[in-house]
């Protein structure tokens, strides 16, 4: 059975001793109780120390938002994916849109950072997602085809076991609006055909493909027992324990 994960990406959000508090909390809410899923938070990289030690030996794991693709070396303000797994992580993000659409971060970067983390010893979350006119223009299945496959691409079994893929419209990313239940169910099929074309089924199949955009406790249930929709990257809502708790364990 393919692995189910909801992640919480903090973005730049909590300093080091409000992200240790809120895994705590976390924590506090996981005692006694089984998620259905693995539980990952992604804070940002001056809290990963303090928050790994607030979740020290537990179920919950530990992630970062981005890495650099060399291992060291003269880049000012980057991290490796060494340093990140030293710290503790087991997943990294790479392509969010934030990094897409604001740092302008694009096909051939993401491909050496995708490949950096597996290197590294790194789970890679891949975030794909269409721009809003890329959807209103009917272009939305080719746009994340195509994000899928010039990075993904070319990679081995080995390393696409190790991948997880989150599709998040641009457009729904801390907005309100969230991809209809059919809608985001629908393209994560498109993704798990092609990543069927491109690897074959066995591994099409145990890909984990995420949900990400303004999911909440409300809509969590919904979304999350769709058809190939595998777990939710969770922005805004995971800022809080109640509510990424109410999407862990969504009612
Ligand atoms: P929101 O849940 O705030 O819409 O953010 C989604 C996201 O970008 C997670 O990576």
């Amino acid at each position: 059975m393919r692995k189910r994960i909801v992640a919480g990406n903090w973005k730049m959000n909590l300093d080091h001793r409000e992200g240790a508090r809120l895994a705590g909390e976390i924590l506090g809410g996981l005692k006694n109780r089984v998620p259905q899923c693995e539980v990952v938070v992604m804070p940002p990289f001056t809290s990963l120390h303090a928050v790994g030690e607030a979740l020290r030996g537990s179920s919950v794991s530990l992630g970062a938002q981005d890495l650099w693709h060399e291992e060291s070396g003269a880049f000012t303000g980057e991290v490796s994916a060494g340093m990140i797994s030293a710290a503790g992580c087991r997943y990294v993000l790479v392509g969010h849109s934030e990094r897409r659409h604001i740092l302008g971060e694009g096909r051939d970067l993401l491909s050496k950072k995708l490949r950096a983390a597996l290197k590294g010893g790194l789970s890679p979350i891949y975030c794909v997602g269409e721009l809003i006119e890329e959807r209103e223009a009917g272009r939305a299945e080719e746009t994340v085809s195509r994000q899928v496959e010039e990075v993904l691409g070319g990679l081995d079994a080995v390393g696409m076991s190790k991948v997880a893929i989150a599709y998040e419209p641009v457009w729904a990313i801390g907005t309100g609006k969230t991809a209809t239940t059919g809608d985001a169910s629908g393209m994560h099929g498109v993704i798990r055909d092609l990543l069927s074309k491109l690897f074959g089924r066995g591994t099409a199949g145990e890909t984990p493909i995420l949900y990400g955009g303004s999911v909440k406790p409300d809509n969590a249930r919904a979304l999350l027992s769709a058809d190939d929709i595998d777990g939710a990257l969770v922005g805004g809502a995971s800022l809080a324990s109640d509510s990424f708790l109410g999407i862990v364990f969504p009612t």
